[in-house]
């Protein structure tokens, strides 16, 4: 009884001093910015820091931003943190443009966590820091051109003719219609054909692998929430857990579709002018950005690790302009059309000049006769 009683009373000194100096060591975490004179005016959560909302999922990472923002009025720039981890909001435009303009190559990196050696496809220009992205970013401007996306209205609107199609049955009934759904398959469809030349049957197949891909990257899941976790508490585990932030049968897919289209091309000497044509340039070994461009990017990075351009590197590349492309415009499409739908006198008046502008151009929708169109404009940019 007295060996248990002493056993209990050690246990419990134990417990007592372990609380206790992992209490004062989160403390001290939470003193950070304190330290570095920043203030911090909201108090945080002692586990949670300021994320304990969106741990929770009873926001979203956009309106927990925001909270920050409308409940520090009168600050420059205020401290919080991302569970102990510490973050810093800038609210001065002044600031915000210096870090943009003048201190760029001080803060190029957009602090993503990955690990291309696990998942090759998660080292793109989204992800990548410093040299790699200068060297990666400069190679691939020449993709973001007018030109290119003039070339692109054509295929398109090919795919938004499809669309009206798969509309007309439910409009003649009078049927709802699950538009974000649809407009995700749509825009599936067009990054997919006009980056890559993939006809990925989105529209016409909801449950088509492309679109399948889509959906499982932007859905919630167990792997999603201990990845975000880590993510914010542990980033280091990421890699030595193995955590993936794709799941490998998706990625494979992905990546098989992608190494397929490259060699067929290349064996049957295809050129279409696209994104993957461009990629396919680079990795041959072909220099597409301008002298001057180059030679900058090249002088600011003298003596660093030349980087190689292999058939992984053009895989990632394809990979984040497909869930960046797809993604992005799906859901700006969606906001628009939910918009317009609660605000009928918009729809009519974007629909008259939508009609006006192509009667006077016998229908044929080009690049140029969007621009004529600026009330749509006003309402797609907001
Ligand atoms: C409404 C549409 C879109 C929005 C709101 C959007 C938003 C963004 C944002 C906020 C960034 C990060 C910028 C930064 O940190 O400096 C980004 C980067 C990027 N986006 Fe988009 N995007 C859209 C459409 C697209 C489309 C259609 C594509 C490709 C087809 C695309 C491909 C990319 C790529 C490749 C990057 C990385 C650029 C780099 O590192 O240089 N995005 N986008």
């Amino acid at each position: 009884m007295v060996l248990f009683d002493c056993l209990l009373l050690n246990l419990m000194t134990y417990a007592v001093i372990i609380s206790t100096s992992f209490y004062f060591y989160l403390r001290y975490r939470y003193t950070f910015w304190q330290r570095q004179g920043c203030p911090v005016p909201l108090e945080p959560h002692i586990i949670y820091g300021h994320t304990k909302e969106v741990t929770k999922m009873k926001t979203w990472v956009g309106e927990h931003y925001a909270s920050i923002y409308f409940n520090t009025n009168g600050y420059k720039f205020v401290g919080f943190y991302q569970f102990q981890k510490p973050k810093l909001m800038l609210r001065d435009l002044n600031i915000i443009k210096d870090v943009f303009t003048k201190e760029f190559s001080t803060f190029p990196n957009r602090g993503i966590v990955f690990d291309d050696k696990l998942e090759p496809l998660t080292g793109n220009l989204l992800t990548l820091e410093g040299h790699k992205w200068k060297v990666l970013r400069n190679k691939l401007t020449p993709a973001f051109t007018i030109g290119k996306i003039k070339n692109m209205i054509d295929l398109i609107d090919g795919r938004a003719q499809e669309m009206v199609r798969i509309l007309e049955a439910p409009a003649v009934i009078d049927e709802q219609v699950e538009f974000k759904e649809l407009l995700a398959r749509f825009s599936t469809d067009v990054i997919s054909i006009v980056a890559f030349g993939f006809e990925t049957n989105s529209l016409a197949n909801p449950d088509a692998e492309f679109r399948k891909v889509g959906r499982m990257l932007f859905s919630t899941s167990i792997e999603s929430i201990i990845r975000n976790a880590l993510n914010a508490l542990a980033p280091s585990l990421i890699g030595l857990l193995k955590v993936r932030s794709i799941k490998k049968e998706y990625a494979d897919f992905f990546y098989n579709v992608v190494n397929d289209t490259v060699r067929y091309r290349e064996e049957n000497n295809i050129q279409r002018n696209d994104f993957l044509d461009l990629l396919m340039k680079i990795k041959r070994g072909q220099n597409l950005a301008s002298e001057e461009e180059s030679k900058l990017v090249l002088n600011e990075n003298e003596g660093k690790e030349d980087f190689k351009f292999t058939m992984d590197v053009l895989a990632a590349q394809c990979f984040v302009w497909f869930i960046g492309g797809y993604e992005t415009s799906s859901i700006t499409l969606t906001f628009t059309f939910f918009e317009l739908a609660q605000n009928p006198e918009v729809q009519m008046r974007a629909q008259d000049e939508i009609d006006s502008v192509l009667i006077k151009h016998n229908g044929k929708l080009t690049y140029e006769i969007l621009q004529e169109m600026t009330y749509l404009d006003m309402i797609v940019s907001g």
